[in-house]
């Protein structure tokens, strides 16, 4: 699914020497390493402020505690997304809203989340929380008009989208404060748990970096009840190596993107429309956006068959995301039940991610595609 090794191998004298550097200046947490990722990644994304700090729930968290969102306040996010979308929230002590995804990205779907809005829940709504799933960007265009006419925040869920773009605009440039991820999964990667804040707003990003340490603006005076969600130097400087890379592997993850798209249409299992019924659906790039492809989701009727099967042939895939938040155990006292979200239900049952990574190779994607083509037809 994932070769990380093949990224490492090239990289691995510049990485040690960034490591080392790192340890002859014995600046393990924040300090210069950490201010010098936040200029070069607020650089690249084109924001005013990148903020390290300990995981992409940690920037959630963060992104949602520096915009005043706590107890009392409703926030409105997605079912089908990684846990912490919605645990993030719940940990400010505001309360999930969850509103349908749109079928054709499964990204939260703005005409959903405007009648949950015109329903007026038991709590009033002050945030909308989207997630640029997969890599792709979610419909800001439609969030900030929605954000404009109810007066609410935009937290954005950037996780798994560094370089994805939307109207010439990058991801974690959307909305009033985003969040990142470098899990070693995520397309921009550390070596262990790691997270960013953006923002373009001066005193979200003073308050999401007093809250990373402990609500202090000076040492040992506590201003606000934070939390130590602090990156450290090491990540930082891993981070900055593969800053000056990640735009080349954001291309070759398109082209492997391209090339899959290429080789699915020659098997004649391609179908149009937005659900499978005996072939497969291909993940599409919305118009005017930027898909970084952090993952390449099919949809098949057959879902869990043919991923026995690929097992069976020692290819890789995944399912993100098998059940949907309003459906998991720990989130039952939200109130929801299953039916309450026919999109991300239907989406849990047959979306299946496929192996792409910017070293993927050609005959990799073609090993995999004659697998489905074989398994289908
Ligand atoms: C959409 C989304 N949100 C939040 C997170 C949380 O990030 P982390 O695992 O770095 O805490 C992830 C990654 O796992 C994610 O994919």
């Amino acid at each position: 699914m994932l070769d990380l090794k093949r990224q490492y191998d090239p990289l691995h004298q510049e990485l040690l020497q960034a490591v080392g550097e790192v340890l002859e200046t014995q600046q393990f947490i924040l300090g210069e390493p950490v201010a010098a990722f936040e200029r070069a990644a607020a650089g690249q994304l084109g924001v005013a402020h990148a903020i390290g700090c300990s995981s992409g729930t940690d920037a959630l968290w963060l992104g949602l505690a520096a915009a005043g969102i706590g107890p009392g306040d409703g926030v409105v996010t997605t079912p089908f997304s990684f846990f912490a979308s919605v645990s993030a929230i719940l940990r400010t002590g505001a309360t999930p809203v969850l509103a349908d995804i749109y079928p054709g990205t499964f990204n939260l779907c703005p005409a959903q989340v405007e009648s949950v809005i015109d329903r007026t829940p038991a709590v009033p709504i002050r945030a909308i929380l989207p997630v640029d799933l997969y890599g792709q960007c979610a419909d800001w265009t439609s969030f900030a008009r929605l954000g404009r006419e109810h007066g609410l925040r935009l937290i954005e869920d950037a996780a798994q989208a560094w370089g994805a773009e939307s109207n010439g605009v990058k991801a974690g440039g959307f909305g009033d404060i985003a969040a990142f991820s470098f899990y070693p999964t995520k397309n921009l990667s550390a070596a262990g748990d790691a997270g960013l804040v953006t923002t373009n707003s001066d005193e979200l990003a003073e308050r999401a970096k007093m809250l990373r340490q402990h609500g202090m603006r000076r040492r040992y005076y506590h201003d606000a009840v934070g939390w130590n969600a602090r990156l450290d130097g090491m990540q930082a400087a891993i981070l900055t190596v593969k800053l000056k890379y990640i735009s080349g592997w954001n291309d070759a993850r398109r082209s492997a993107a391209e090339r899959y798209h290429a080789l699915f249409a020659a098997t004649g299992l391609a179908e149009s429309g937005l659900y499978p019924t005996h072939g497969i659906v291909l993940p599409q790039e919305v118009r005017s956006t930027r898909h970084i492809w952090h993952q390449y989701v099919i949809r098949t009727g057959r879902r869990d068959a043919l991923r026995e099967f690929l097992t069976s042939r020692k290819i890789g895939s995944e399912i993100y995301y098998p059940v949907p938040l309003h459906m998991q155990e720990a989130l039952k006292g939200l109130g929801y039940h299953e039916g309450s979200f026919p999109e991300a239900e239907r989406a849990a049952r047959e979306v299946l991610a496929l192996p792409i990574f910017p070293e993927l190779r050609e005959d990799e994607q073609e090993t995999v595609v004659a697998a489905i083509a074989e398994f289908l037809s």
